[in-house]
C-alpha cells in the first residue's frame, strides 16, 4: 500500500506538528510492531523537519541502544553506567525532554556527526520508567524550541498510547 505524507506549505513547526500528528496516529494504529512504528515515525519526522538526524534509542539494561533512524551513521550504544552519557543520557537521567541550543556548549555531548549543532531529546516514560528516547539533531544552531517540545512530546505520546496502552500518567 502506498503511503503518502501530506505536509503544509509552511515550515512553521507548530503547524507542521499539527499536520503530522493525525498522520502518525493513522500510520501506527494498524501496526502492532514497535520497531516498524518507530521506523515510520522517524521517517515522517525526518522528512517533515528536514533535520540532520532523527531516530530512537531504546533502553537495554545498561545502555541506550540504537533503534530505527534516518540520517548518517550513529553511535550504536550510549552507556548508562556508571553515569548516563550525552544528551540522550541526560534526558534519560532527568526523565524529561532536553533541548541543547549549542551542542559544543553541552558538557559530555556525544558527537555522532561533526555537522550537528543543536539537539532535542524526548524520553518516552511508562510508569515513570524511560523505555526509549527520541533524538533529533540539527545542523543549525538553536533549532529547537517550545513548539518542538510540545509537538514531539505529542508524537511520543502517540507511540506510548499505541504500545503501552495501559500506562497510568501520574501528573
Ligand atoms: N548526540 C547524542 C548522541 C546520539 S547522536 O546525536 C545520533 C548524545 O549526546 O546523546
Amino acid at each position: 500500500m502506498a503511503e503518502e505524507l501530506k505536509l503544509p506549505e509552511t515550515g512553521e513547526r507548530g503547524e507542521l506538528y499539527a499536520a503530522l500528528q493525525p498522520q502518525i496516529a493513522t500510520l501506527i494504529e494498524s501496526e502492532d510492531d514497535l520497531v516498524a512504528n518507530l521506523a515510520n515515525t522517524a521517517a515522517v519526522l525526518h522528512t517533515a523537519l528536514q533535520t540532520l538526524w532523527t531516530g530512537f534509542y531504546r533502553v537495554k539494561s545498561d545502555a541506550l541502544v540504537l533503534g530505527p533512524f534516518q540520517g548518517p551513521l550513529a553511535c550504536t550504544r550510549i552507556p548508562l553506567v556508571p553515569e548516563p552519557r550525552g544528551v540522550c543520557g541526560a534526558a534519560f537521567k532527568r526523565r524529561e525532554a532536553v533541548i541543547v541550543p549549542d551542542v559544543e556548549a553541552f558538557p559530555g555531548h556525544i558527537a555522532c556527526s561533526s555537522l550537528s549543532r543543536s539537539e532535542i531529546v524526548v524520553p518516552l516514560l511508562v510508569h515513570g520508567r524511560v523505555e526509549l528516547v527520541l533524538d533529533i539533531d540539527s545542523s543549525e544552531l538553536d533549532d529547537f524550541d517550545e513548539a518542538d517540545l510540545t509537538g514531539l512530546g505529542a508524537v511520543v505520546g502517540l507511540l506510548r498510547a499505541r504500545h503501552w496502552p495501559d500506562h497510568v500518567v501520574h501528573e
